[in-house]
């Protein structure tokens, strides 16, 4: 297989064309992804109508899929458990309402977040597939946080430098209103301290892990003060220099990497359908400082 690689933003985004996601790869096509994605941290693969079955096993490639904890709301799917469904559409493809619960939930990827990061070993990256897209917002949006790490401003910068936010999953529920986990899931998923600058495992490089949607507390810091230095840290981070926007293309399939990007959804209408579906790499190892 030879693949091209070409960006979309000089802070992150390439699309890699000449893959088939049906064929598995072989060992130097792999490779040669995986260099693209550690390089550019958010990559797309145009045009790729694969099954839940093909995204899974392409998924495999670069890792574990997760299964996701939470099943009372049905954002997993019941046809393939590694599948999260990131839709406004059921199973049975009925259009559900903004104010149903599983919407609710999801409402919360408006805001910025990296996915997973409440497990103790937070997620690699994300494999998301555009099957039904929307066409009046619906864009994913993704932040470079290493470059934002290299330009926190010191004011910042002495906030986070040796500190740990923690991140609970309840969050969720109680920033949109989405019903809360079941005791049994909380047990499942108690909230976890992660230092708010990694160190990347692949690349080696620092950037600032935070996430407005899973950070309750910081250490040391009051419940308000810390909002508020996660929202200023939102603020500074939401540059258009250090950021991607992904207008989809039905049948896109985005691959990012959790460990140095956020990202967020801009909103669309709740009458248009949208069907997503996601892949999960779950983490290898605990966060490490940077
Ligand atoms: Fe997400």
């Amino acid at each position: 297989m030879t693949i091209t690689v070409v960006p979309r933003h000089p802070a992150l985004g390439a699309e890699i064309r000449g893959v088939d996601m049906r064929c598995p790869l072989d060992a130097a096509t792999r490779q040669e992804i995986l260099d693209a994605w550690m390089k550019h941290l958010v990559v797309v693969f145009p045009d790729q109508p694969i099954t839940d079955q093909e995204h899974v096993a392409f998924t495999r490639q670069f890792g574990e899929p997760e299964i996701f904890h939470q099943t009372s709301l049905h954002l997993r799917s019941d046809r393939v458990r590694e599948i999260f469904l990131v839709s406004n559409v059921d199973e049975d493809g009925r259009l559900m309402q903004p104010s149903e619960p599983s919407q609710k939930q999801l409402s919360s990827s408006r805001q910025w977040h990296t996915d997973s990061s409440y497990r103790p070993q937070p997620s690699v990256g994300s494999l998301l597939h555009g099957i039904e897209i929307s066409r009046t917002g619906g864009i994913t949006q993704f932040i470079n946080m290493y470059l934002v790490y290299d330009d926190l401003p010191e004011s910042l910068r002495r906030q986070v430098e040796g500190r740990k936010a923690r991140h609970d999953f309840s969050m969720l529920s109680r920033l949109v209103g989405s019903p809360p986990p079941t005791e049994q899931e909380k047990a499942a998923m108690p909230p976890v301290w992660h230092p708010m600058v990694r160190r990347h495992p692949v690349t080696g490089r620092k950037s600032l892990y935070i996430s407005s949607i899973y950070n309750d507390a910081v250490e040391g810091m009051a419940d308000g003060a810390a909002r508020r230095l996660i929202e200023e840290l939102d603020a500074f981070a939401a540059q258009p220099k250090y950021m991607y926007r992904h207008v989809w293309e039905p049948h896109d399939v985005l691959m990012w990497d959790n460990r140095c990007t956020v990202h967020a959804v801009t909103p669309h209408d709740p009458n248009e359908r949208r069907v997503m579906h996601r892949t999960t790499i779950v983490g290898s190892e605990p966060v490490t400082a940077g």
